[in-house]
């Protein structure tokens, strides 16, 4: 499906959010799609993992929702095209992202600023992914607003069964005012196959979630992901025969047969 919009959301942090975009996107392009990843989180981790420092970048994501209604310049400025060694197109973020509930507050259709933004440059996309912000909050309801598929990565333990409980609750607020649900699927991440609380949390989630709200594929614990992403690289990259790249090769090719 061309222009598709997959939306990386969890309220709680370190779950693998910003991996999976960056990963996702590149094991994407793998497959010959055109890929736009998009850094909406104020605290630019994806940005930064691909050397786009804000202090150092003049447009960000934050000109997107600044330039409402109109967006002139942003489809060029805002949208850093083949930057080498990358292999997707990338908006990277900026700090004040958070500032925007405030500035936006009384803006009457604030919530589809990104959808209306997509509608004018989702033709040159095959998939656009988002990495959100942990924060419920404007962009995190504009991400939602705009996706075809939410993916919501889990870490395979307790604590996060529970914290993913919040982005459930917002997106069941969201689909009140909403034409049709939004669409998720469950992404278990970090994954040990050896360590017994994980294999019961993983027991829980297929239990809940049943094959159409849960991944097949399945992220395990791999330390590449920690060293590719110190080195600035994704890991197909880094490390392209490893478990990690070979998982998220995998995980595109479920999503692409969707
Ligand atoms: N499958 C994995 N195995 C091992 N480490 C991982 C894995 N996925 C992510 N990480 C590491 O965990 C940390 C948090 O991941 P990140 O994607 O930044 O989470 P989030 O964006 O949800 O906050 C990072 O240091 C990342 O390198
Ligand atoms: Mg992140």
């Amino acid at each position: 499906m061309p222009g598709q919009v997959l939306a990386v959301a969890n309220q709680k942090g370190g779950v693998g959010k910003t991996t999976t975009a960056l990963n996702l996107g590149a094991s994407l392009a793998g497959f010959r799609k055109r890929v736009l990843v998009m850094d909406l989180d104020p605290h630019a981790c994806a940005s930064i993992h691909l050397a786009f420092y804000p202090e150092q970048i003049s447009y960000s994501a934050l000109d997107i929702f600044k330039s409402y209604p109109d967006f002139a310049y942003t489809y060029n400025d805002c949208v850093y095209k083949d930057r080498q060694g990358l292999f997707f197109d990338f908006v990277p973020s900026n700090i004040h992202l958070s500032d925007l509930d405030a500035e936006l507050r009384d803006v009457s259709g604030k919530g589809l600023i990104l959808k209306k933004w997509m509608d004018g440059i989702c033709g040159d996309y095959d998939v656009i992914i988002i990495d959100c912000p942990p924060q419920m909050g404007i962009i995190l309801v504009n991400s939602l607003v705009a996706a075809d598929l939410v993916i919501i990565p889990t870490q395979t333990d307790f604590l996060a069964l529970h914290g993913f409980k919040l982005i459930f609750d917002t997106m069941r607020l969201l689909n009140k005012a909403l034409e049709r649900p939004i669409k998720y699927r469950v992404l278990a991440t970090m994954y040990d196959r050896r360590a017994s609380a994980c294999r019961r949390v993983l027991n829980t989630l297929q239990k809940k979630m049943g094959p159409e709200r849960l991944f097949e594929t399945i992220i395990n614990t791999d330390t590449k992901f920690r060293e590719a992403s110190a080195r600035g690289k994704v890991i197909r990259d880094y490390a392209p025969r490893s478990r990690g790249a070979l998982e998220y090769f995998k995980l595109a090719r479920e999503i692409i047969n969707i």
